[in-house]
């Protein structure tokens, strides 16, 4: 039986949220619902998720003594992720120490960090299939990896996410640019990259994958579209072979099974007629899911917060067509969003707006969501709210 106490007394039952974007905005009012206490982390102050928690606290996320040190004075009971950037020897330290539990495991959080750690474990260990692969440490090893694995190649470094240092390699002289390209984005100052043979895939998904106390219960896909390294818009649910949903499922089973503990799981896979091919798995809702605000009563939201909390879900969540698309701000200063009413005229469609305190490049500053008859209805709808949506920065 699961019992929660009273945020801010002795008896609140305490989440430490690793990461304040709008994703952990979403976690954080959910857990707010359910009476939890929130205290919100991230490494600038007024952060989305922090807008809406109990207490927040400004730290470098991966510097270990600091994380230590909030996680000694804070005391929560789960510590949840939302990004991958963390000091998660940090984490795997404090759920050996029984001092928290993390979610959904510290090892999940420390493989899913680098690109290495969770592709060994799904090729290596579980044998899922994915595309072709190498891990290369220097330009001479890129330059006979793309060799091997022929053109047209994708080239990542090992610590970096939303497409950071991420390119394609069309032909072999494509490769030195994609080194230096690779350097300067990727998240450490280390060199070891990945370089993958380019899939042609008809579609890609996001399966969600809910791990909780009754089972595992696997969401309708999600298909999205990206570009330079960020959804611009995803639906669900995504129309698939019987054969390939039942893969998808197949898949999502074993890697999130792997990775244990309770929680939403975004498994990113590749399609290509009745194959399934597995690209990476994040250990937390996925951006892609923001979807799931309009297309399911529960959201990947709702679902995490009641998954991590040990409270267990229906084996099948309903979806109804719906679509999200992303607003992008670009340049640098505070976003003030105009155009509201004619975005939500647009029938069934809602916005979120994040309220990031501010831009510096490009940053995703809002999403709408939209339900229709069918996915392309909605997709429309979604659209079309976006493009009514202004953005200035001041
Ligand atoms: N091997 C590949 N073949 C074709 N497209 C790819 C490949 N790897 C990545 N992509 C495209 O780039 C996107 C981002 O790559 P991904 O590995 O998911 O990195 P990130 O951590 O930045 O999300 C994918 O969603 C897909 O659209
Ligand atoms: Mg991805």
């Amino acid at each position: 039986m699961t019992s929660l106490g009273t945020p801010l007394t002795a008896h609140a039952t305490r989440v430490l949220l690793l990461g304040s974007g709008e994703l952990g905005k979403e976690v954080a009012i959910e857990l707010m619902r359910l009476g939890v206490e929130v205290v919100a982390v991230d490494r600038y102050p007024d952060a989305p998720a922090m807008q809406v928690a109990h207490r927040s606290r400004v730290i470098d996320m991966l510097d270990a003594e600091a994380l230590r040190a909030v996680v000694a004075s804070e005391q929560p009971h789960l510590i949840v992720p939302e990004i991958e950037a963390l000091a998660t020897e940090v984490l795997v330290e404090v759920e050996a120490a029984g001092e928290a539990t993390v979610i959904p495991t510290a090892r999940a959080a420390r493989l899913t960090m680098d690109r290495e750690g969770i592709r060994t474990l799904a090729a290596e260990e579980l044998g899922l299939p994915t595309s072709p692969f190498r891990f290369v440490d220097s330009l001479a090893g890129l330059e006979s990896a793309v060799a091997e694995l022929g053109t047209p190649c994708v080239v990542k470094p090992v610590m970096s996410s939303s497409g950071k240092g991420q390119s394609v390699v069309r032909e072999p002289a494509d490769a030195s640019g994609a080194w230096d390209y690779a350097l300067a984005g990727g998240r450490a100052s280390g060199t070891r990259l990945i370089v993958e043979a380019f899939v042609e895939f008809d579609y890609e998904i996001t399966q969600l994958t809910v791990r909780h106390a009754g089972g595992t219960t696997f969401l309708d896909p999600i298909g999205h579209v990206q570009a330079d390294g960020d959804y611009r818009k995803s639906w669900q649910p995504q129309p698939m072979s019987d054969a390939a949903a039942a893969r998808a499922r197949e898949i999502a089973g074993q890697v999130t099974d792997a990775l244990g503990g309770y929680g939403v799981f975004g498994v990113e896979l590749f399609v290509r007629g009745d194959e399934v091919l597995f690209n990476e798995v994040s250990p937390r809702p996925h951006d892609t899911g923001l979807v799931t605000l309009a297309s399911q009563r529960l959201s990947e939201f709702a679902l995490h917060a009641r998954a991590i909390l040990g409270l267990p879900l229906p084996e099948h969540i309903e979806t109804v067509p719906a679509a999200s698309c992303a607003v992008l701000a670009e340049g640098n200063g505070v976003p003030i969003i105009g155009g509201i009413e004619q975005a939500l005229a647009v029938p069934e469609t809602d916005v979120r707006l994040f309220g990031k305190p501010r831009v510096d490049g490009r940053r995703r500053i809002a999403v709408t969501v939209a339900r229709g008859e069918s996915v392309e209805i909605a997709c429309d709808r979604a659209r079309a709210a976006a493009h009514a949506l202004t953005v200035e920065l001041a």
